[in-house]
């Protein structure tokens, strides 16, 4: 997508669609009022008439109004009240896809949307993120390309100069893309060794210096929790390290994000019911958030040290796979009883924690992880659960969440639930029972991370789509991801 600014008035722009908004009252904002009067009040006669009330969201397309440049304008609705981020997000999504399928260029008169809690260059940003999620095919695995397709390729912002902000906002909508690419692809194809050319791939068109560690080397450096799932699967595991270095001290100490990538979950030993397993290849999710939001980066260019670290196994029932009651050494040298082969995702983050932590000691860690369905349970499909004791990384996350609208909700994460994690034959256990999944999932990767800043991120219900058309990867926590990066 290209971006323009544009000062014109908006029945002067020239584009393929100019996008104007009136509110509930039937107040038309100053750039409908300038269409309005350059067409002889067609506007208003279509308002009078009650095509459209202006009610939150609603949309109107009038093709080919005289006197307008534009060859048709789309008139939005901006509900009563003053507008929210996520009421605004919500305009915005409706705009996107109301004019995505027309070819050219569209002009975005949304400059008077802005109020005290939302700037001007927020509302550029989200309009780039909006568009980027309107514009998404998947079409890697259809044989047929239509090749009918008609989409914008430019968009004109009528106002400041808000270029930055348009620049940042598709930085991170090519990494929801890719992240929600990937975790559409399916399991035959999107396998560890499929992440790790993917990384490499990255790499070879930027910034990027990557390292593979493949099963046999996980193995010899003891590595027992990761190979324990990884073991089950003829597809060999791979821990992907992506090191982007580009703060002025090369030397200064990385932010990590850590991505679980079981590129299908079968539970294992334990095996999942059959109905929508399906849907158990998006396991890879938090490795295309890391993927994507390194993608966003090498766009963007910022100022910082990240390394994005993936890892990947699939999760397999087989002759050679764990079985319920076998005991496991972690890189750690805690020794882990697999007590469900189905919580695979903390065997795989713990010994990539260890790893992380002992040879790069990042001055901080994100781990991101489809990690329980007592998560996705207790917070749907809005608020991807934030687990962390450490209140600066927690603020950091908050915010992030709140100015890219990728919600976060805090879940406990405290001692007193450490024990519910005891084992008669092992250190620890590698499951809890069945009170407080998702907390117990994250006090089982807290063994692994002292001493480090460390949040874990549960993206089970925020990762993916289910049902109908809108089936599919979400991109999701990208943004958050990029937006806490950047602030760094
Ligand atoms: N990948 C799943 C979690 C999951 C479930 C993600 C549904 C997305 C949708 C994870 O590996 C898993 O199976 N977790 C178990 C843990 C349990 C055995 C303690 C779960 O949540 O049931
Ligand atoms: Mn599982
Ligand atoms: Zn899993």
């Amino acid at each position: 997508m290209q971006y323009q600014i544009s000062t014109n008035s908006a029945a002067d722009v020239q584009a393929s669609c100019i996008v104007v908004t009136l509110d509930q009252s039937g107040k038309l904002s100053d750039a409908a009022a300038a269409i309005n009067n350059a067409s002889n009040g067609f506007i208003q006669a279509r308002i009078d008439d009650k095509d459209i009330s202006g009610k939150l969201a609603q949309t109107l397309l009038l093709p080919a109004v005289a006197g307008v440049k534009a060859s048709r304008v789309l008139l939005v609705g901006t509900g009563k009240d003053a507008l929210t981020r996520s009421s605004a997000v919500k305009v915005l999504n409706a705009i996107a896809s109301a004019s995505s399928g027309f070819s050219g260029s569209i002009a975005l008169a949304l400059n008077e949307l802005a109020n005290d809690n939302l700037s001007e260059e927020w509302l550029a940003e989200q309009s780039a993120m909006a568009f980027g999620n309107a514009l998404y095919r998947f079409t890697e695995t259809k044989s047929k390309q239509d090749d009918d397709v008609r989409q914008p390729d430019s968009i004109i912002w009528l106002g400041s100069d808000v270029s930055a902000a348009l620049n940042k906002g598709e930085a991170v909508a090519q990494g929801v893309a890719y992240a929600k690419t990937l975790g559409n692809m399916p399991p035959n194809i999107c396998t560890p060794s499929y992440l790790a050319e993917q990384a490499q791939e990255l790499a070879a068109s930027g910034a990027l210096e990557v390292t593979i560690l493949d099963e046999d080397q996980l193995e010899e450096m003891g590595a027992g929790a990761f190979v324990s799932v990884a073991k089950g699967s003829s597809e060999p595991g791979k821990m992907i390290i992506m090191k982007y270095n580009g703060a002025a001290d090369k030397n200064a100490a990385a932010h990590m994000i850590l991505g679980k990538g079981i590129t299908f979950d079968t539970g294992g030993i334990s095996l999942k019911p059959g109905l929508g397993m399906d849907e158990m290849k998006y396991d890879m999710c938090g490795a295309a958030s890391v993927l994507g939001a390194m993608k966003s980066l090498l766009a963007l260019k910022p100022a910082i040290n990240v390394i994005g670290m993936i890892t990947s196994a699939e999760n397999m029932p087989a002759g050679h796979a764990s079985k319920p009651g076998d005991v496991v050494a972690s890189l750690s040298g805690k020794t882990i009883e697999i007590l469900n082969t189905d919580a695979e995702g903390r065997l795989v983050l713990c010994d990539a924690l260890t790893y992380g932590i002992d040879n790069f000691k990042p001055a901080s860690i994100v781990d991101i992880a489809t990690l329980t369905g007592a998560c996705m349970a207790a917070l749907g499909r809005v608020n991807s659960g934030l687990f962390t004791t450490d209140e600066v990384l927690a603020g950091e996350l908050q915010n992030a969440a709140s100015h890219s609208g990728d919600k976060v909700w805090r879940l406990p994460l405290e001692d007193d639930y450490q024990e519910l994690l005891d084992s008669n034959f092992a250190d620890i256990a590698n499951i809890g029972g069945p009170l407080a999944g998702a907390t117990t999932a994250a006090c089982f990767l807290a063994r692994f991370t002292e001493g480090t800043p460390w949040a874990h991120l549960d993206i089970a219900g925020t990762a993916w789509n289910t049902g109908g058309k809108t089936k599919g990867a979400t991109g999701r926590p990208v943004p958050l991801l990029v937006n806490y990066l950047l602030a760094k």
